[in-house]
């Protein structure tokens, strides 16, 4: 046989071959739902970390790593369960490894990267960040609980706290006031509503008051005019009727 017909039989088998892999690979993702880590640059970067379900045995979990943590810090699962696992950063690059899976993820200032992942079985997993990124990286860590599906179904049973069924609450749920305001005194992206009638309040600047009727009503409308000391000028004007400024102001009364 010539060297240059030798030399084709190897260009079809090596071709061949290289296909044949391929086919294994395009098969293993979509027969056996192997997951393999990609970079995704259709979805943006997001801040908040956020568990989505889509159905009973499919979730989207939208972790944020950031100096030094992870969020959310521990998300339950039900044994079965197919998870779409999105990494964001708003700060510097960190990594994300879920040690018992095949997720090993970069999170990248900017980026999106993405991985997908099924649990069969109950066990509590552990995610860490395996790049160093300053001096809090060993402490970063979070939970992947899977659990039984029993469980997992009894969980979400937990009843409603009572002051979650006031339609006050509700309507400052739907208004998304609760996104940057908390009722149980936490601090968060705006001042806590709890005790805010009557607060000793500092504005930026440095003017002190207590805060009265007029004040509140008039932050509620346009929240833009006064600032309090320590928090950005951030929140949207809401869109109220009259009737629900009253409704809100008599909750705000009573949320000692
Ligand atoms: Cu984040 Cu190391």
């Amino acid at each position: 046989m010539s060297a240059l017909r030798l030399e084709g039989r190897i260009i079809i088998v090596s071709t061949l071959f290289a296909l044949t892999l391929f086919g294994l690979a395009a098969m293993a993702i979509n027969l056996f739902h192997v997951g393999l880590p990609t970079c995704l640059t259709d979805i943006k970067p997001f801040l908040k970390g956020e568990v989505i379900t889509h159905s009973p045995d499919h979730f989207e979990i939208h972790y944020v790593s950031r100096m030094w943590k992870f969020e959310p810090e521990e998300v339950v699962v039900p044994a079965g369960a197919t998870v779409d696992v999105y990494l964001s950063t708003p700060d510097v690059t960190h990594g994300m490894i879920l040690p018992g899976t095949d997720v090993n993820l970069m999170a990248v200032p900017g980026v999106v990267n993405y991985a997908r992942v099924k649990f069969d079985q109950p066990r509590n997993y552990k995610l860490i960040c395996h790049e160093f990124c300053g001096t809090g990286h060993e402490r970063m860590a979070a939970v992947l609980r899977v659990v039984d599906r029993a469980t997992f179904d009894a969980r979400k049973t937990v009843p409603l706290l009572p002051e979650q069924t006031n339609a006050t609450y509700k309507l400052l749920e739907t208004k998304d006031c609760l996104t940057c305001h908390s009722i149980d005194g936490s601090e968060s992206i705006g001042p806590t509503l709890k005790g805010i009638l009557g607060r000793a309040t500092k504005l930026k600047g440095g003017k002190t008051f207590s805060a009265d009727e007029a004040y509140l009503r008039e932050s509620i409308v346009q929240p833009e005019v006064k600032i309090v000391d320590g928090f950005d000028d951030l929140m949207p004007k809401p869109e109220l009727t009259d009737e629900e400024l009253n409704q809100i102001m008599d909750y705000l009364k009573g949320l000692k």
